[in-house]
């Protein structure tokens, strides 16, 4: 069998096309992406493949959620390469607006997830999550799809997600994926293409500091003792430098002294190496 994927830059021949998969009755799911594909991507289209009948997968960079001094403009983008690796791992549909068809006019409306946008990377990187609930929830416009897929490496921002679509009623199932790693342990992400070499093994410490967290909690070692040795871990590799190191629950995100049975944590970090900014986590439940 020939695989097809179809590639659309508007809203409208995208609605025609998802439109007519509905119409023969088949399951549609989506994935958001901003592209530059890696196996976490794809292991997000493995799983829509494995529950729906059409796959809808999105690439947008999107501005709304970059600051001012972010890294928008060099944000890395290989089109071609996506489309390939996209049909491949089973797309049917792939979305590819420019900034325009999204954004024709200034936006005016947006989308605020109070409390659970405000920790972690919402203080370093303020109106982030604003900007990823907005696009989120208008590409779910754009699709309505039935499910959707998210890494559970992005785990705040799949919280601020699930919040908005609970607390909006909004009619679509969100599916959480597990992390995928390189071998030695970092998480997949687009942006490890900025590390040099230095920075890229030396970057293995975010993995390696939370199985430690998982030791030491199972060990019985207080939470803020467990928050210092992983810092203290961290900052032995001399071009790391710690935005934050927290434990959380989940998936509310709020403060806690002392775990306690059956409670869902986050063990969450961020850290630069260089001007390039990486984030982990772990979930544990006690
Ligand atoms: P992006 O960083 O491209 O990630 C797209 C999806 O892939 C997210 O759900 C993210 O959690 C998931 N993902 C990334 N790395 C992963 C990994 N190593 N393992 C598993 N899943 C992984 O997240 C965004 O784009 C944007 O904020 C978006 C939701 C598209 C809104 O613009």
């Amino acid at each position: 069998m020939i695989e097809r994927m179809l590639q659309v830059p508007t809203i409208a021949e995208l609605r025609r096309h998802v439109g007519e998969a509905r119409r023969q009755g088949k399951r549609i799911g989506f994935v958001p992406t901003m592209g530059y594909l890696h196996d976490g991507h794809l292991s997000l289209v493995k799983k829509a493949r494995e529950t729906c009948d059409f796959v809808v997968m999105s690439i947008f960079v999107n501005p709304l959620q970059f600051g001012p001094n972010e890294d928008f403009e060099r944000y890395p983008r290989d089109i071609e390469r996506d489309r390939e690796l996209a049909r491949s791992a089973g797309v049917d549909l792939l979305f590819t607006p420019s900034v325009e068809e999204m954004y024709p006019h200034q936006v005016l409306t947006t989308v605020s997830v109070a409390q659970v946008s405000e920790p972690l990377c919402g203080q370093s990187r303020p109106g982030h999550f604003d900007g990823v609930a907005t696009v989120v929830l208008k590409l779910f416009h754009i699709v309505q799809p039935d499910a959707a897929f998210f890494g559970q490496k992005d785990a705040q921002q799949l919280a601020v997600i699930s919040q908005m679509v609970e607390d909006l009623s909004v009619p679509v199932e969100i599916v959480p994926c597990p992390i995928v790693r390189e071998p030695d342990g970092l998480a997949m992400s687009s942006r490890n293409v900025y590390l040099n070499p230095e920075e890229r093994r030396q970057a293995t410490v975010l993995y390696r500091s939370l199985k430690q967290a998982e030791a030491w909690l199972k060990e019985g070692v207080p939470l803020d003792e467990i928050k210092e040795r992983m810092a203290a871990m961290i900052t032995a590799e001399p071009l790391a430098e710690i935005d934050y190191v927290e434990v959380l629950t989940y998936p509310r995100l709020t403060p806690v002294d002392t775990a306690s049975p059956g409670q869902r944590l986050i063990f969450a970090l961020a850290v630069r190496f260089g001007r390039t900014r990486l984030i982990d986590n772990m979930m544990v439940t006690v």
